[in-house]
């Protein structure tokens, strides 16, 4: 028996963005400061895999704030008992989607039989999608390539998808390049393969009753906007960490909300939130303060910003004064510059 998802809040009236998951990346703490920046995207974590939630500390490995909502679970791994089993900790720990990776190229991810290695094997991630979505209440989704090696890209994701939503699963994010899984670094395979938006468009068209989240290369509202208009949502990875306040941009472009703070107001609220995982986790400054480097990309006073996190995290202790004082670095980087205008 099958469950479709039909009907989920996964697509709803409300414009699709999202930011992807990034291993390393999306942690809680970089979700929390994009929550901060943007109400409304949809935030994922990092791949999470069966292994690691089924015989490690599942709590430290899917620990969230309640402000990341709508916050979705990556799940990566091929057994579709181990993968049921772990949907349910993630609907049960609370969060609003699960996710399957079939998309990482990684030698790592291979060797376990899973990320872009399983789109050669449709009818497995059939079994898993059926597995989780037969188990929870919540959207199980998946996440892919357009195709892996040297397959046709068209006829392969095609088959791809027509498996997979004969189990029932309707929404699928796409990065729309190949995954070349040998002779490729996973970076590699994140630049090299062409960006084939037209193939994804292609099945769009095929099968229009599906929902569709365009990933690979979106750099730009414009971009957002116009594959919006496409697709049924947009996912932006890179440019969304390297240049987080895009998503203000994208709060007020696109879900048209004009409520939004500033940069300086989205750095000195991170200041408690900082102090609090010191207090109850023991979390370190650096940890938090990371994610919050390209705060202010484009902005004049960017790279004094920049280096004076970079410089002084490492020894902080008080996020105040490291926040604070690479504020006042970046403003009297700013004022130099437009005294000198
Ligand atoms: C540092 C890093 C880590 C990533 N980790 C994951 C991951 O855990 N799971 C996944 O599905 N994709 C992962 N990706 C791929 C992204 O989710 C996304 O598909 C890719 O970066 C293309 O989107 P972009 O061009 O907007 O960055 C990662 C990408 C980066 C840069």
């Amino acid at each position: 028996m099958t469950k479709t998802s039909q009907g989920n809040s996964f697509i709803s009236d409300v414009p699709h963005v999202s930011v992807a998951p990034m291993m390393d990346w999306t942690d809680r703490h970089c979700r929390y400061f994009h929550r901060l920046i943007s109400p409304h995207v949809r935030l994922y974590t990092e791949m999470v895999t069966t292994g690691a939630m089924i015989h490690g500390d599942c709590e430290r490995f899917l620990r969230f704030n309640a402000e990341e909502h709508p916050v979705a679970l990556q799940l990566g791994g091929s057994d579709p008992k181990a993968l049921a089993e772990c949907a349910k900790i993630g609907e049960d720990f609370g969060y609003d989607e699960i996710n399957l990776n079939c998309g990482c190229p990684s030698d790592r991810v291979q060797s376990g039989n899973f990320g872009a290695c399983l789109m050669a094997e449709p009818e497995l991630v059939a079994e898993c999608y059926t597995a989780m979505a037969n188990t929870v209440d919540i959207p199980v989704t998946i996440k892919c390539r357009i195709a892996i090696d040297g397959e046709e890209e068209f006829p392969f994701l095609n088959k791809f998808i027509d498996t997979i939503s004969k189990a029932g699963c309707e929404n699928f994010i796409v990065h729309a390049r190949k995954a070349w899984l040998n002779g490729l670094s996973p970076k590699e395979n994140r630049d090299i393969p062409p960006l084939r938006y037209d193939i994804v468009s292609d099945i769009k068209n095929l099968y229009p009753n599906l929902n569709f989240v365009l990933n690979g290369g979106i750099k730009t509202i414009e971009e957002t906007q116009e594959n919006l208009s496409v697709f049924d949502g947009v996912m932006i990875g890179r440019e969304a960490y390297s240049n987080p306040y895009i998503l203000a941009e994208i709060e007020r472009k696109i879900f048209g909300n004009h409520d939004i703070q500033g940069r300086k107001k989205i750095a000195l609220a991170m200041i408690p939130y900082i102090e609090r995982q010191q207090k109850d986790y023991g979390v370190p400054v650096k940890s938090i303060t990371r994610h919050m480097i390209g705060l202010f990309h484009h902005q004049p006073g960017a790279k004094q910003w920049r280096r004076y996190i970079s410089e002084n995290a490492h020894q902080a202790d008080s996020a105040k004064d490291l926040i604070v004082g690479a504020l006042k670095a970046a403003e009297k980087a700013a004022a130099a510059k437009r005294l000198a205008a």
